[in-house]
């Protein structure tokens, strides 16, 4: 069975947990339901302030808000607060800007991926994709401007000192690796292409890409701002890797369930490889819980102290299909 020979060990990286890591203790009335709403409510409220320049009414800007204000999950910046809070630093104003910041990047990423000359998506969030409602000329506009915002966010309103500059600058690159050509751009663009995918080494190269690589900006980014040790990094890399991975497989498997739940259009990969058509539906859940084991393992290191990530990668887990 291919999924068995997939997940050896060696494959994910088991790293030396030789650093002790600073043990934070849950409280005792910690939830992650509550936790995760009150983030939520955090990077909402900041998404409604941008874009942060004031800008003329326009119709890009409708679009812009559009998009951004759709009702997403916001996993990604879930993930950005929740590795800050292993630093104790999920309530930070820059942590905060940081989160914003992957988010605009990802719903330009959806904005794009929507268009009729990518998936033709109609239904986004529940709600007609931005270019159904604004025109493909705006939705292009409103997903370069969002990026463009993204980088503003990372990049304003920091005192100077000289770590701090070396810390934005480095999230500001991580930022941008995620979705260059080596990262989401460059998968995106390998799914496109209407070729049938025969082995499962190449399919995982592409869902790394167009997905893996922005849950790892997350996690690094949050790292950096963080300063956290390299190790640490390294561990978070591992575990954002394989949750990112599992996520997309996850992602394929709603595809094929006739329901409202997603928020978009069924049967979208119906011609594309996935890695349900490819091994089978039963094995591509059976691979991504294991997928979500391993990333559950890369956090032991942290010990107790990272039970924010852990408990968000439980709740991803646990998504209906
Ligand atoms: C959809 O991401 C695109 C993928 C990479 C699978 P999400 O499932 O996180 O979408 P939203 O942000 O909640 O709409
Ligand atoms: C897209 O994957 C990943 C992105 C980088 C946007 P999909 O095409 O499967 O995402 P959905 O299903 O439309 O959200
Ligand atoms: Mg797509
Ligand atoms: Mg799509
Ligand atoms: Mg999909």
């Amino acid at each position: 069975l291919a999924v068995n020979n997939y997940n050896e060990a060696s494959r994910f990286g088991a790293r030396d947990a030789s650093l002790v890591f600073p043990k934070i203790k849950i409280p005792k009335q910690w939830n992650i339901k509550t936790y995760m709403a009150e983030q939520k409510a955090r990077i909402e409220a900041r998404l409604v302030q941008l874009p942060q320049q004031p800008a003329r009414e326009s119709q890009a800007l409708r679009a812009f808000q559009y998009a951004l204000r759709l009702p997403g999950k916001r996993f990604r910046p879930l993930l950005v607060l929740a590795t800050a809070d292993l630093y104790r630093k999920g309530g930070d104003a820059v942590l905060l800007d940081a989160a914003a910041a992957v988010e605009c990047v990802h719903t330009a990423s959806l904005i794009f991926d929507d268009l009729p000359c990518m998936d033709d998506g109609h239904l986004r969030r529940g709600q007609p994709t931005t270019h159904r409602i604004h025109g493909e000329h705006q939705a292009i506009l409103a997903g370069m401007s969002l990026i463009a915002e993204a980088n503003r966010l990372l990049s304003s309103a920091f005192k100077g000192r000289k770590t701090e500059i070396q810390q934005r600058l480095e999230a500001l690159h991580l930022l941008n690796t995620s979705y260059s050509l080596a990262g989401l751009s460059g998968g995106q663009s390998e799914d496109l292409l209407d070729k049938q995918i025969l082995d499962l080494e190449e399919l995982e190269s592409i869902h790394a890409k167009k997905t893996g690589s922005l849950f790892i900006a997350c996690v690094e980014i949050a790292a950096v701002l963080c300063d956290a040790r390299d190790q640490e990094r390294g561990w978070l890399h591992d575990f954002a890797k394989n949750l990112g991975l599992a996520f997309q497989i996850q992602d394929d498997l709603l595809d094929l369930v006739e329901s409202d739940t997603t928020g978009k259009d069924q049967g979208q990969d119906a011609d594309k490889t996935t890695f349900a058509n490819l091994i089978g539906s039963q094995d591509a859940i059976a691979l991504y819980r294991e997928l979500i084991a391993v990333a559950l393992r890369n956090l032991e290191p942290f010990g107790e102290s990272a039970f924010h990530l852990r408990a968000l990668t439980e709740i991803i887990r646990e998504r209906r299909f």
